[in-house]
Order: C-alpha cells, then sequence, then structure tokens
C-alpha cells in the first residue's frame, strides 16, 4: 500500500506525522471537554476527576475499561504505572484517582499531550500524575523502572509493534505487568477496504490476537489472559459512531464542514469492518518473567 517505496526509517517518521495530524483535528479533544462541561453547567474551577473521567477516556469501554486493566494488572497505591499513548491523560489520571498511584504518560501528539498537562493541574492529580512527550519506539525511559505498563486503542498506529513490546519489556520491572488493549485483524481478504481506511485512519497494519502473542512471548513475557473483545467493541462502536455524530456542530466550528464529513465517512467504514467480523478487537496481560 501507500508510502511503500519509504526505507523503514522515513516510513516510521511518516506514519507518525500522519499520527500526529489525525489527533490533533480529532473531533474529542480538550477544548471540546471544556466546552461540553461547561454547557452543562460545571464550574471548570471545581472540576474533580470523579466528573471529568466520564468525558476524557479515548478508548472502548469508558473507565470501566481501564478498571479492568488495573484490577488485572495488580494495580494498587504503591505502584508506578506507564500509559503508552497515553492521550489526553483520562486513563492515567482515573488510575490516580481510583487507585492511588503514581502514573506517567506518554504521548507523541504535542497537543494531546499540552492538553493532558492543563487537565491533570485542573483536576489537581499533577502530584501523581506526569506527562512525557515522545514516541512509544524511543521510550525516554531508563530499563526496569514501571511496575505496570498499559495501553488503551492506541497501539494499532505504532509502525513497528515488534520494537513497540521490546520497549515496554525494556521499561518495565522485573515481574511487571503488560495489560492493554487494541484493534485488531481478525480475518484476511479486505485489503481493498483497510486501504479506503487508511486514507482517513492512520495505521500502517494491524496483529493479530496470534501475533501479539508471538511478540510478548518472544520478549520473555508469560501471557496470563488473552480475550477476544470483538463482539463486545462492536457494539461499543456503534455508540461512539452516534457520540460522534452528536459532536457535529462543535466539531464543525473548530475544523470545518469537509472535516465533519469525511470524519463520519471513516468512522461509519470503521464499524462497519467490525459488523462484518473483518476488524475486532483483543485484552492482553502478561508477566514480565
Ligand atoms: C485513541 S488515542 C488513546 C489515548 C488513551 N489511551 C485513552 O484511552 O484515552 C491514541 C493516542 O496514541 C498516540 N500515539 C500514536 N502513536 C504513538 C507513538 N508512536 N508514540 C506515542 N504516542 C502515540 C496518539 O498521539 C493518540 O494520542
Amino acid at each position: 500500500m501507500k508510502r511503500k517505496w519509504l526505507n523503514a526509517w522515513d516510513f516510521e517518521k511518516s506514519e507518525m506525522d500522519l499520527v500526529i495530524q489525525f489527533y490533533h483535528t480529532h473531533p474529542i479533544n480538550e477544548d471540546q471537554i471544556l466546552q461540553t462541561l461547561q454547557e452543562k453547567g460545571i464550574n471548570l474551577d471545581n472540576l474533580t476527576e470523579e466528573t471529568l473521567k466520564d468525558y476524557d477516556q479515548d478508548h472502548y469501554g469508558g473507565v470501566e475499561a481501564v478498571d479492568i486493566l488495573a484490577q488485572k494488572a495488580g494495580i494498587q497505591s504503591s505502584s508506578y504505572v506507564l500509559d503508552v499513548c497515553s492521550g489526553m491523560g483520562g486513563p492515567a489520571r482515573y488510575l490516580a484517582h481510583r487507585y492511588g498511584c503514581r502514573v506517567v504518560g506518554l504521548d507523541l501528539t504535542e497537543s494531546r499531550y499540552r492538553g493532558a498537562i492543563r487537565l491533570t493541574k485542573l483536576v489537581k492529580l499533577d502530584h501523581l500524575v506526569e506527562f512525557k512527550l515522545g514516541n512509544a519506539l524511543e521510550m525516554p525511559f531508563p530499563d526496569y523502572t514501571f511496575h505496570v505498563v498499559i495501553g488503551q486503542e492506541a497501539w494499532f498506529h505504532v509502525p513497528n509493534k515488534p520494537k513497540l513490546i521490546e520497549e515496554c519489556a525494556r521499561v518495565l520491572k522485573k515481574g511487571g505487568t503488560i495489560a492493554f488493549t487494541d484493534i485488531l485483524q481478525v480475518s484476511s481478504g479486505y485489503e481493498s477496504d483497510l486501504e479506503k481506511l487508511q486514507q482517513q485512519m492512520p495505521f500502517p497494519y494491524l496483529e493479530t490476537l496470534e501475533g501479539y502473542t508471538q511478540l510478548l512471548e518472544k520478549n520473555k513475557f508469560l501471557i496470563l489472559e488473552k480475550e477476544n473483545l470483538s463482539q463486545l467493541w462492536t457494539t461499543l462502536l456503534q455508540s461512539r459512531l452516534e457520540m460522534y455524530r452528536n459532536l457535529k456542530d462543535k466539531t464543525i466550528q473548530k475544523f470545518g464542514e469537509e472535516h465533519y464529513r469525511k470524519w463520519d465517512e471513516t468512522y461509519s467504514l470503521f464499524v462497519s469492518l467490525f459488523k462484518e467480523g473483518k476488524l475486532g478487537g483483543g485484552r492482553f496481560i502478561a508477566k514480565k518473567i
């Protein structure tokens, strides 16, 4: 498909530029969250995480999905957690608030990173949560730093999954846990649909349940659980499409009519690929041995 002629380094760089542009013009963003809260009559001076947590999660299943990862990974107040591809910091703040742990969020997109810092200050969690601007393929952390690494609906964007899992293994302490969910390829023979989707949504390729299993095992992880979430996510994605449609006016106001039209077309295609059983989701919990 596209950009095949580039060498590996240029390919990764061009994929990451597309990711940054995509999230810079995403319908869920810091301004939209703050505007929605104000429209609901919430005073931002007294905003707490208990309220914010229902507006700032950019993955499927909201904070309940974060709780599942946290509980399966055994997160507690003494845990030092890394959220790889942390977006606006929704899961990172929620983990600190709910479990009392320290969390670092790493993200590539500067507008997401800056938004995450501001939202965290606003709900006074900056003593527990910090953010780094950076690439998941070259994590700015020493070896053996974290007890838990998490990730939600983001790693499909990363152009080199073997290197990503290697980096997660490197920064985890021995005995530490990786707990993540991601969008997966569940059947083959839909290359033309995928190309159409890739013109709007930046992901170089998708892993499979088996592919992640092999990458984890290669990096000396003991897989504790792997679960196919495809059915559950198909239902969640249908409501998510409705949510984006409810944001139509705000999206047009911020990014223009053409951007909204393209987004709606892309997301509709994305949801239909789930319904047809071509795309799916998975959750992995594994221990570094
Ligand atoms: C769908 S959002 C998920 C955010 C967060 N996990 C959540 O649940 O709210 C995906 C995020 O992945 C980030 N991302 C994609 N590729 C990345 C990379 N190579 N390194 C760091 N962040 C990356 C994007 O900038 C975006 O903020």
